[in-house]
């Protein structure tokens, strides 16, 4: 059976709007298991949501609703984001769902029967948005220390959960397992703010409200919103149930994918209950940046910022998921404006992309009645463009599997340009007008074969262009992999047809001025 890997998003809380930055990770990870796929990898993707917790509550309340009403709104929401944007996820888990509720209760159960989880007393604080205790050494001016809001002091019942036992092993692994923790500077922040500052029990139930899942023996507790999310990664693949297929072909996860503000909880806490419970660890906690909402220009006529729904309506999804792909450094942080987006549309897409194609389909119908010419006249000039489109996959892969998907794409972007900058070196209407037809043949096989091999490698990126490129220059399902990934593997002989504009150049001040008001 071909290699496993299992990716996940965090679970996202289904309690506001959705917004660009909410769809970063999803994409990130989608394009990584698109990748696995594509070499031949055996990819479980999983994602969901986190629907339990005060904060959920809260927003019911609010909405005049009952929890399970507000959730099942707000993921049918999500849900439709999914798939505008493709997302090619595996399984789907909802907290609310009875197998994961049951696999919680049991895996509490247990961890209280074995003396890793005891009952005592809470005091301190909780923010409500971030869903996470805080001492009173931990708030930020009195505020809380992850997103700066008001935080409630709170005084409850609750069952603990002895973290302090495996601190020591904790630190062992972090600073032992270097791929554990990425990037380097999450291992760093972990271990010296964290770790080595010595952990404290945590307190894993709550009393003051209701929306939970209940701990069966003590019903007036439910479990703490974070220790009921993180065990989603095994639940979802059976763990805790009678069919513990998928949990044994998949676990331990290759990689979790997070936004860096949650790296805590999954390098830390969650480590942690897998000790407690004996199981692998998972081989990489991954912590990517943010994409920075800035701008106050942004939809000013509605106050907000403009949904990831109407951007690919406008533009396209193939536009709004290479800018995420493309824009933020990996691991760092990254700006979103609407100008951003509209001049990598222009620049990357449009202009090198979408030229690219246009103009070498179309000297292919004007010069060779649309079929493409086998390589006649070589010259040494064909030989930078035919290395960089051989070695582009080497590196690509390199970088994808250190998850680096903005640098992976500025490695495929070298071909596209290196194959532009050919036209203008070639002039192949120049070579038409002397008649040098030899020539001009292998210019165009040239130009058409470093197309599809781009193609090949977009399919990871993008869910739309790849086939209107194969389709546009006549490559065969079979000639679609990357098994294919060799210069010279498309023989001579296939038919182009017209390719629509990929990209339609934008007139950005107008578009500007449109959705911006
Ligand atoms: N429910 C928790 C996760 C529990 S996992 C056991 C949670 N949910 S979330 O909805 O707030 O976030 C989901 C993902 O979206 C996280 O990876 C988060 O970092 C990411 N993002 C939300 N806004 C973001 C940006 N502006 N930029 C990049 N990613 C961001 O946390």
């Amino acid at each position: 059976m071909s290699d496993k890997y299992y990716i996940t998003t965090p679970i996202y809380y289904p309690s506001g709007t959705w917004h660009l930055g909410t769809c970063y990770t999803t994409v990130i990870c989608d394009a990584l298991a698109r990748f696995k796929r594509l070499e031949g990898k055996d990819v479980f993707y999983l994602t969901g949501t986190d629907e339990h917790g005060q904060k959920i509550e809260k927003k019911a309340q609010e909405a005049g609703i009952s929890p399970k009403q507000f959730v099942d709104k707000q993921v049918d929401g999500l849900i439709k984001v999914w798939d505008m944007l493709n997302i090619s996820y595996d399984k789907f888990i909802r907290t609310t769902d009875d197998y994961h509720e049951q696999a919680v209760q049991k895996i509490f159960r247990r961890l209280y029967d074995q003396g890793d989880i005891y009952k005592g007393y809470y005091e301190g604080w909780y923010c409500t948005s971030c869903e996470s205790f805080f001492t009173d050494t931990q708030l930020v001016d009195g505020k809380c220390p992850d997103c700066g809001r008001e935080v409630n002091r709170t005084k409850e019942e609750s069952y603990f959960f002895r973290l302090s036992k495996y601190q020591d092993r904790l630190i062992q692994l972090i600073e032992e397992n270097e791929e554990f923790l990425q990037p380097k500077s999450r291992r760093n922040e972990m271990l010296n703010n964290f770790l080595k500052k010595g952990l404290e029990d945590i307190a894993v139930s709550r009393t003051s409200f209701t929306w939970g899942v209940p701990v069966d023996f003590d019903p007036k507790h439910v479990v703490y919103v974070w220790i009921d999310a993180l065990t989603n990664y095994i639940t979802a693949l059976g763990y805790g149930s009678d069919d513990t297929t998928l949990f044994d072909r998949y676990w331990p996860a290759d990689l979790h994918l997070m936004g860096k503000e949650i790296v805590r909880f999954h390098s830390i806490i969650w480590p942690a209950m897998l000790m407690a419970l004996d199981i692998p660890l998972p081989k990489q906690v991954y912590g990517h940046g943010w994409l920075l909402l800035g701008g106050d220009k942004m939809s000013k006529s509605k106050g907000n910022v403009i949904g990831p729904m109407e951007l690919v309506e406008r533009y396209g999804v193939d536009a709004v998921r290479y800018f995420l792909l493309r824009e933020v450094p990996f691991g760092s942080d990254g700006s979103y404006t609407n100008r951003s987006l509209l001049t990598r549309i222009n620049v990357d897409l449009a202009n090198d992309l979408g030229n690219l194609v246009s103009r070498s389909v179309a000297m292919v119908l004007k010069y060779f009645d649309g079929v493409v010419p086998s390589v006649d006249k070589v010259e040494d000039i064909d030989n930078d463009l035919i290395s960089i489109a051989n070695d582009m996959f080497a590196t690509v892969k390199d970088y994808m599997d250190k998850l680096d998907a903005p640098s992976a794409l500025v490695e495929i972007w070298k071909l596209v340009q290196r194959a532009n900058k050919y036209i203008d070196e070639t002039m192949p209407w120049t070579l038409a007008k002397e008649g040098d037809t030899s020539r001009l043949a292998t210019v165009m096989y040239n130009l058409i074969e470093s197309i599809r091999m781009v193609a090949v490698l977009l399919r990871a990126y993008m869910v739309e262009t790849p086939d209107k490129i194969f389709d546009s220059i006549g490559v065969p399902e079979q000639l679609r992999g990357f098994d294919s990934m060799t210069f010279g593997t498309m023989p001579a002989g296939y038919s182009v047809v017209k390719c629509p504009p990929l990209f339609p150049r934008i007139d950005i001040d107008k578009d500007l001025m449109e959705i911006e008001g």
